[in-house]
């Protein structure tokens, strides 16, 4: 869990290159939803770019779906649950699909360094690079270094639709995390993500390590960023 900005995609991705974990990354499902030419890719679509949160019917649908293709031992949900309406699902998922809850990890990062990674994060639309106008420039401006193909700015990753995802967040998702917090033996973590993301990674990497996963930390990390330039 964590605001938008706080990495939680970037830090999935970087655990998720042990062959032992797969990311539920609601997020990007969401957005493979929506644009399929269906009624609910279309509702979905409208939420997205507006920034607000998609109705739980739709978002459960493809966690469900997006489970039953997982035969990864171990499975991060980045992004779910994100509101209280989907606390129950979540465990009624728990249950269906038989899975011990690890941890739960909250990233926690201030608004001002939020915006400024939301508004300047710039992705490549063929092979999902990401870069970063103030901390990660392309070499050439709108085109990205690994495949030259043209940068895209997410439509929700506009200063107005950052301000509403970060109001959003504070409102209803930061509740779901103090739920969790609540509930023994439920084991909650925040973690910092203002330092670099390799900090970032090792504090959660200590974090699993608490839980138990000494598969995590003692494989061989990766060095590189997960996924594209960053
Ligand atoms: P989603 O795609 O999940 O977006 P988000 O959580 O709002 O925000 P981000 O993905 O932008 O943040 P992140 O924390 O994953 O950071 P990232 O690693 O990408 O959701 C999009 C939309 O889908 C929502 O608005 C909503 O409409 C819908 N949705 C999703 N889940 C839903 C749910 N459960 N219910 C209902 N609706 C739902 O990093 C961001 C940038 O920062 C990158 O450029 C990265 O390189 C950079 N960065 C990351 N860490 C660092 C670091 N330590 N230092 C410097 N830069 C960093």
């Amino acid at each position: 869990m964590g605001s938008p900005g706080s990495g939680k995609t970037t830090i999935a991705k970087k655990l998720a290159l042990s062959e032992l974990a797969t990311i539920i990354e609601t997020g990007e499902l969401l957005r493979k939803e929506s644009i399929r030419e269906t009624q609910s890719g279309k509702k979905i679509k409208h939420y997205l770019e507006s920034g607000d949160l998609v109705p739980t019917n739709y978002v459960v649908k493809v966690i469900d779906r997006a489970i039953a293709q997982t035969d990864g031992d171990i499975i991060i949900f980045d992004g779910f649950p994100r509101k209280s309406d989907q606390i129950e699902p979540f465990f009624k998922l728990k249950e269906k699909n038989d899975f011990l809850l690890q941890a739960v990890i909250g990233l926690k990062l201030s608004s001002t360094v939020a915006k400024k990674r939301l508004t300047g994060r710039r992705v490549c639309s063929q092979c999902g690079a990401v870069y970063n106008s103030y901390y990660n420039p392309p070499d050439k401006s709108g085109t990205c270094d690994n495949c030259n193909s043209e940068l895209r700015h997410r439509p929700d990753d506009s200063s107005e639709h950052v301000e509403k995802r970060l109001r959003i967040y504070n409102e209803q998702t930061m509740p779901v995390f103090e739920y969790f917090k609540k509930h023994d033996p439920i084991k909650t973590f925040s973690v910092s993500a203002e330092k670099p993301k390799e900090e970032v990674f090792e504090s959660v990497l200590q974090v699993l390590q608490k839980v138990g996963f000494d598969c995590v930390s003692n494989r061989n990390l990766p060095k590189g960023e997960g996924y594209g330039k960053q």
